[in-house]
């Protein structure tokens, strides 16, 4: 069966693709940039996207252009060529709460949702939470401040490996329009996943909650992207940073 994956080469789609590779598939990652194992082009422009989709059976949609907010372009662009294409089964990663929580990315998530689910292709929908990865990066991304910036939420990660074990069980399968959200094990405030993080790396700098305020930080509060316990992750956040962080 082959497999077009965008994304292919993200945080999530390397884990995606070796695991596919491994069960035997024949898998084309689409990219911006050439490389081994992939097909060129662009979802922005659609440039290179008719000849990646020809002779596919399933395409995993993880590519996303985040802060630019280009998501729901990309991604009826991407559904109107899989169409022509003849595409049997459409999977698209999204996450816990789009649907509820107002975050200007998840609006985007959730109207990506939509375009799949009205397409008219057998497709299926998984909803994840924050990857450990995730959460390590808000982090590192401040690596030049003296101090750390954060919201006081709690949060529910999971091993992006474990997501990308999940999307390979659904490529596998028949389509199954949206299939049960998954999280992590264990629910933690973000700030404590931070200090666990600053343990591990021998890091001693001062965390500031912002103080927010408003609908996206209410819906963070309450908790509505985290799928409740038990979850679905096998593997803790402190495990995760043992075994990234050393
Ligand atoms: N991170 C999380 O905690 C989390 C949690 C739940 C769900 N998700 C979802 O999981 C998916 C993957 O997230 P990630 O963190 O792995 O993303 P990522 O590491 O930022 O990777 C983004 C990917 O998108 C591709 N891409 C971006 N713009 C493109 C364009 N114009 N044309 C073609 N490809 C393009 C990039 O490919 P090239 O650079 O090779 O072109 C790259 O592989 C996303 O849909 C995200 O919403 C993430």
């Amino acid at each position: 069966m082959t497999i077009l994956v965008t994304g292919g080469t993200g945080s999530l789609g390397r884990p995606t693709v070796e695991l596919l590779r491994a069960a035997g598939n024949d898998v084309r990652v689409f990219s911006r940039t050439r490389g081994p194992g992939r097909v060129t082009g662009n979802l922005t422009s659609g440039e290179g996207l008719a000849e990646a989709l020809d002779g596919v059976h399933t395409v995993l949609h993880l590519a996303t252009s985040a802060a630019s907010g280009k998501d729901a372009a990309q991604t009826r662009r991407l559904l109107d060529a899989s169409l022509a294409a003849g595409v049997a089964h459409f999977v698209y990663i999204s996450i816990v709460g789009v649907d509820v929580n107002p975050y200007p990315y998840y609006r985007i998530k959730f109207a990506c949702e939509r375009a799949i689910s009205e397409s008219g292709i057998p497709h299926t929908i998984l909803r994840a939470t924050q990857f450990h990865s995730f959460l390590a990066m808000l982090v590192s991304a401040q690596r030049r401040f003296p101090f750390i910036l954060a919201a006081d939420i709690p949060v529910q990660p999971i091993a992006g490996e474990e997501v990308a074990a999940r999307l390979v069980e659904l490529v596998g399968a028949a389509p199954a329009g949206a299939v049960p959200d998954i999280g992590g094990p264990e629910q933690l405030r973000l700030l404590d996943a931070i200090a666990t993080l600053q343990a591990a790396a021998g890091t001693h700098k001062r965390v500031w909650a912002l103080p927010l305020a408003g609908r996206t930080i209410r819906a963070f509060r309450s908790g509505t992207h985290m799928p409740g316990l038990p979850g679905f992750g096998r593997e803790t956040f402190a495990e995760y940073v043992q075994r990234v962080v050393r």
